[in-house]
């Protein structure tokens, strides 16, 4: 100890020795290993191995540090499967869109006669040029050239409001009572038109007061969804009335069963293709759904099943801490949406789309919010085209 103390007294005259010497009397405090070799007096061999020594052992850590450090960077968060089993009743039934192929009455508007006097380069009346114009919108066959009109108003919901199809439902029954299939199923508009959708959240829940409603779309009247949300699930005391509506058991007796109507004469092959029926999207209650994009179909005089699965994905509360791009996902308070209240991905994706179309378009489609006074849709399936793949 005092030898140490002793050797560590230095005296300095000038700056490079008074730094040599603050190295030196550095080496042989420190309680680094290797460190008290190059201040000791030996010959310079000897330092010079132990330099060769230190400086591999030193890179050897670095390359360590710098392997464990790229690993987490690439991806810091890990998706580990330890499964634990979840009741069915503490997530919501999925919400489920139906939505005819049959998109007008034939006896209000007839398509395919539409269809064949613009073939047959007819004169149509400015009525029927008018509806025609706003069913190209809807109909992916319809096969001639685009109208010179592109801006549409309001006019557009009404119109094809007051020309669809009667009602499709005729029984419905969910968790095997009956109940009256208008209360179940609300209209709502989507890119395949009007549609009818099952638990699905009120509009004034999904979108931002800003976006502009349409007539009545999407609108279930008093029922709210304040007992339930994306984050903490259903409110541990809220009976059977809780809405998103749930199942309380799987199996077939929780099931949602319907039987789907479609007029005979309605069915019209120009307007939607040769595959006629009903598409069922079926998502989550918070989502705006695109029967166009996702969908199974359900022909005409079939039955069909459809058993659902749910994975639900926890995240602990720690990742968090990270940094949204590091982690490669959003929690639903971290990023606001401009039309939607609730981020979830795909209402990201429908606001990007929607962005994409404004942008280059100046407009957007019929089935995306926005926020002016009027809604001018354009036709612009050719854009979307070109859009769609970047998401
Ligand atoms: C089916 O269509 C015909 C002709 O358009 C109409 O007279 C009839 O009322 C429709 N039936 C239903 C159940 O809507
Ligand atoms: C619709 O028009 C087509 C072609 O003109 C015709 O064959 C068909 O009977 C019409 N449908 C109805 C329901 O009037
Ligand atoms: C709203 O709810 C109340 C009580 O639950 C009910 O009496 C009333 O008819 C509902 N109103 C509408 C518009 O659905
Ligand atoms: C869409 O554009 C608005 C502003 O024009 C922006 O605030 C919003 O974040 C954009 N949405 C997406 C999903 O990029």
């Amino acid at each position: 100890m005092d030898d140490d103390a002793k050797e560590c007294q230095y005296e300095d005259p000038t700056f490079f020795k008074s730094v040599r010497n603050y190295f030196r009397e550095y080496c042989q405090c420190t309680s680094i290993h290797g460190f008290r070799y190059f201040g000791e007096k030996r010959s310079y061999i000897e330092r010079a191995w132990w330099f060769i020594v230190f400086s591999l052992v030193l890179a050897g850590c670095v390359i360590a540090i710098r392997e464990v450090y790229e690993k987490w960077i690439r991806s810091p968060v890990i998706v580990s499967f330890a499964t634990k089993e979840t009741p069915i009743y503490s997530i919501p039934f999925p919400a489920v869109t139906i939505c005819p192929e049959s998109k007008t009455s034939q006896a209000l508007y007839n398509h395919t006669a539409m269809f064949r006097k613009k073939l047959m380069m007819e004169e149509l009346t400015k009525e029927e040029q008018r509806i025609s114009d706003y069913m190209g919108l809807i109909c992916t066959n319809d096969g001639y050239e685009d109208s010179d009109v592109y801006y549409f108003s309001d006019d557009f919901y009404n119109t094809i409001d007051e020309f669809k199809c009667t009602f499709p439902f005729f029984y419905c029954a969910y968790m095997r009572k009956v109940v009256d299939c208008s209360e179940l199923f609300i209209p709502v508009i989507t890119d395949e038109g009007i549609c009818y959708t099952f638990n699905m959240l009120d509009r004034t829940e999904i979108y931002r007061d800003r976006v502009v409603q349409h007539s009545d779309f999407l609108s279930m009247g008093n029922t709210s969804a304040n007992e339930w949300n994306l984050d903490d699930g259903y409110g541990p005391d809220i009976g059977l009335d809780a809405y998103p509506r749930r199942a309380l058991l799987a199996g077939a007796d929780n099931s949602l069963t319907i039987f789907l109507l479609s007029n005979r004469s309605d069915l019209d092959y120009t307007c939607k293709g040769a595959l006629q029926g009903f598409r069922v999207t079926l998502h989550t209650p918070m989502r705006i759904p695109r029967p166009s994009q996702q969908y199974f179909r359900v022909p005409l005089n079939q039955e069909v099943l459809a058993a659902i699965r749910p994975d639900m994905i926890l995240t602990s509360t720690s990742v968090k801490m990270y940094n949204p791009k590091k982690r490669e996902c959003y929690f639903p308070q971290e990023k606001t949406l401009k039309y939607f209240k609730i981020y979830t991905s795909m209402n990201c994706k429908l606001e990007c789309l929607t962005n994409y179309t404004l942008y280059y378009c100046g407009c957007v489609n019929y089935f995306m919010p926005s926020k002016r006074q009027y809604t001018k849709v354009k036709r612009m399936r050719y854009i979307a085209m070109i859009v769609l793949p970047r998401q």
